[in-house]
C-alpha cells in the first residue's frame, strides 16, 4: 500500500452555511468534486515518495525546491491545490458568525502597511479581480509579521517563497461561476461577509509556532 500522504479536510460548516454568499450546490461541488480530485491526484503522484508522505501539506510547498525534478510540477500543481482549497474552507464562517474586521496586532500592521482596513480591503480586491485565468489572491506575512498582498497563477502558493498565508481567495471560475457566472466583482464583494477575520488574526499571532513547525518540517 502507498503511504496516504494527504486526506481530505471536512469542511468546517454545512454546504449552506455560507448562503447566500456562496450557495450550497457551489460550496458541495467544489470540495466533493475539485478538492477531492486534487488530494486524489496528489496522493497519485507522492505515492512513490514516501518520504515525501510524511511531512504535512505546507512542508511539503515549504520544501518543494527539494522535491524530485519529475514529479515537480505536479506536486506544485496539486499540493497547492490541496493547501490552498484547505486554507479557503478554514477561513470563512457563516456571515453571523464571522469577525467583520481584524483586531490587535493584526489590525495595527494592516493600518501601517495599507493605511487602514478600508484601504487594505480595496486594494486586496483590486488584486483578486486582476487575476488572469485561474489563480488566488492571498493576504502574507514574513518572518517579521510584514504584510503583502499576492495574487498567484494556478495554484500557487507563497509558502514556496517563505511566506505564510493569513487567509487566502479562490479566484477560479469554479468558485463561483454557478451564482455569480463570469462576475467575478459581484463574488469578490460578497465573500468579504465570510471571512472570519478571527482566523487571521489568529494566524498572525502565531507566526513565530509555524516558522518553528516549518522549520521542524524541513527535509
Ligand atoms: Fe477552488
Amino acid at each position: 500500500m502507498p503511504a496516504i500522504a494527504y486526506e481530505l479536510p471536512e469542511l468546517p460548516y454545512d454546504y449552506d452555511a455560507l448562503e447566500p454568499h456562496i450557495d450550497a450546490e457551489t460550496l458541495r461541488i467544489h470540495h466533493d468534486q475539485h478538492h477531492r480530485r486534487y488530494a486524489n491526484d496528489l496522493n497519485e503522484v507522492l505515492a512513490d515518495y514516501p518520504g515525501l508522505a510524511n511531512h504535512s501539506i505546507e512542508a511539503l510547498l515549504w520544501n518543494l525546491d527539494r522535491v524530485p525534478e519529475e514529479i515537480y510540477p505536479l506536486a506544485r500543481f496539486y499540493g497547492g491545490g490541496c493547501a490552498n482549497h484547505q486554507l479557503f474552507w478554514k477561513v470563512m464562517a457563516p456571515a453571523l458568525a464571522a469577525a467583520d474586521a481584524p483586531t490587535g496586532a493584526l489590525a495595527d500592521a494592516i493600518d501601517e502597511a495599507f493605511g487602514g482596513l478600508d484601504a487594505f480591503v480595496e486594494a486586496f480586491t483590486d488584486a483578486a479581480l486582476s487575476v488572469f485565468g485561474s489563480g488566488w489572491a492571498f493576504l502574507t506575512t514574513d518572518e517579521e509579521g510584514t504584510l503583502r498582498i499576492e495574487a498567484t497563477a494556478n495554484n500557487d502558493n507563497p509558502l514556496t517563497d517563505g511566506r505564510g498565508a493569513l487567509f487566502v481567495l479562490d479566484c477560479w471560475e469554479h468558485a463561483y461561476y454557478l451564482s455569480y457566472r463570469h462576475r467575478r466583482d459581484e463574488y469578490v464583494e460578497a465573500w468579504w461577509n465570510v471571512l472570519d477575520w478571527a482566523t487571521a488574526d489568529d494566524r498572525y499571532d502565531r507566526i513565530p509556532e509555524s516558522i518553528e513547525r516549518f522549520e521542524r518540517e524541513r527535509h
